[in-house]
């Protein structure tokens, strides 16, 4: 694969600053957010006075902890404009993000907004190995959902040539990747699995394809998953992370030369982590919940996002901004099987350890009396597809995921193709329980 480490004179200053320096503009921009929020937006303003603090009651960093948090609720209960701290009028642009139950979580961007994130999805590209003058394929669905707009925007910040081909019509993008040749694809890892099906369907060797960079995220994805992609393609994958609450896709990434976590472009998120039981502030290297707060967002300041997301914060690598681990899942979407905390990532991580499965999978919960039970669907490998290496590797999948999570689970081998496919977000977990 190419190198592809950043040249002379690539990255933004702020990008190779002191710790310091990123401390100063924090500090600055995040009295600007806490101000801008309270006297802006009827929310906060009800929110800071019943916690009793004024945006005054910041002087350094650390003091952000006395900040209330805001919750995905908050938004769902303000539905639809009700936290905007601008008027109406002066939001250039509205996204809105699937709520797990009823209304959608909306959210707005002032034409400033817009270009801020612009430049964090350009800061993004560019730390994945983009350049100016490469051909992107954005496969990331385009409309509500942030991913196709906001790495769109970015690509073209950066100087690039976009093919917003959105999601889906998988047989199409890989015929127009073929004839376009785009050096960068931007999609959900698991619709790159779909893609990678596709490209073997119509007997063409992905190897040879043009891509060199595949930059992967909006859902959890493991090292494994990196490097199945990574060798199927020949080209690099690399993780973004971002959720539309804080921005859309660009609030993090991870940089080619190193791929050892993501980078957060701290300059206009500042991150904490905390215990999701007691809400306190942990310190760096310890997991726990990211928070999130904007340091210049107009038209939806957030201020204490809680993600559900869990990571931890590690020291800057390629770049001065402290990285975050790759998500390994949210505190919502973990399985608690038989008292056993189960990740969908953990899941994927053992699947693709067994050479005679692929990685497409769904996990159902059933429950059958009182006791509950995980059936993880999997499918064989076209090579594996026979009754005996079928039984060999749902009896091999069962015994890894034994011995490493420590959960005893059913495993159904599906035929190849015979599990959902994804085209955006895959869905890990179908829950078939009962409702209380
Ligand atoms: O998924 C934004 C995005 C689009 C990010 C394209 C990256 C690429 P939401 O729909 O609001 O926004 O969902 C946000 O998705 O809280 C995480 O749980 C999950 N997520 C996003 N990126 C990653 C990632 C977009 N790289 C939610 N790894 C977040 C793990 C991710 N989870």
């Amino acid at each position: 694969m190419e190198d592809l480490s950043p040249r002379p004179g690539d990255l933004e200053a702020i990008e190779t600053a002191s710790r310091d320096e990123i401390s100063a503009v924090q500090l600055e921009r995040m009295k600007w957010s806490l101000t801008h929020a309270y006297e802006n937006s009827p929310f906060y303003r009800q929110r800071f006075d019943e916690a009793g603090v004024h945006p005054s009651d910041l002087k350094t960093l650390a003091d952000l902890a006395k900040f209330p948090f805001t919750t995905k609720r908050d938004l769902r209960d303000t539905y639809p404009f009700g936290m905007f701290a601008v008027p109406r009028e002066k939001l250039a642009r509205i996204h809105a993000s699937s709520g797990t139950t009823g209304k959608p979580t909306v959210v707005g961007y002032t034409q400033k907004d817009i270009d801020t994130w612009a430049t964090v999805v350009a800061r993004s590209i560019r730390a994945s190995g983009g350049r100016a003058g490469d051909i992107v394929h954005v496969a990331y669905g385009y409309g509500l959902f942030t991913g196709g707009l906001g790495a769109h925007y970015g690509a073209e910040k950066l100087g690039c040539t976009v093919v917003p081909i959105s999601g889906g019509m998988t047989e199409r993008q890989v015929t127009l990747m073929q004839d376009f040749k785009p050096r960068i694809i931007m999609v959900t890892p698991s619709y790159m699995l779909s893609i990678l099906d596709e490209f073997r369907r119509q007997g063409v060797d992905p190897r040879e394809s043009s891509l060199a960079v595949g930059i992967f995220g909006a859902e959890p994805w493991t090292n494994a998953m990196r490097e199945e992609i990574e060798q199927s393609f020949d080209m690099h994958a690399v993780d973004i992370y971002g959720l539309s609450e804080v921005m859309g896709p660009g609030v993090a990434n991870e940089c080619v030369e190193t791929k050892d976590g993501l980078h957060i472009w701290e300059d206009h998120f500042y991150p904490e982590i905390i215990d999701p039981e007691t809400g306190a502030v942990l310190p760096d290297g310890e997991i726990g919940e990211l928070v999130f707060t904007t340091l210049t967002k107009e038209g939806l300041p957030i201020i204490r996002y809680r993600t559900r997301d869990l990571t931890r914060l590690l020291p800057g690598t390629a770049r001065s901004m402290r990285r975050m681990e790759k998500v390994t899942g949210r505190s919502d979407d973990m399985i608690i099987l038989r008292g056993v905390n189960v990740f969908p990532t953990q899941i994927e991580e053992q699947i693709l350890k067994c050479r005679g499965l692929a990685p497409h999978f769904q996990i159902e919960l059933t429950r059958a009396g009182r006791m509950d039970n995980m059936t993880v669907h999997v499918e064989c490998t076209v090579e594996a597809a026979g009754e005996e290496a079928r039984a060999g590797s749902a009896k091999e999948l069962a015994h890894h995921i034994k011995s490493v999570i420590g959960v005893s689970t059913r495993v159904a081998v599906h035929d190849p193709g015979g599990v959902a496919r994804s085209e955006g977000k895959a869905k890990r977990v179908v829950d078939n329980r009962p409702k209380e």
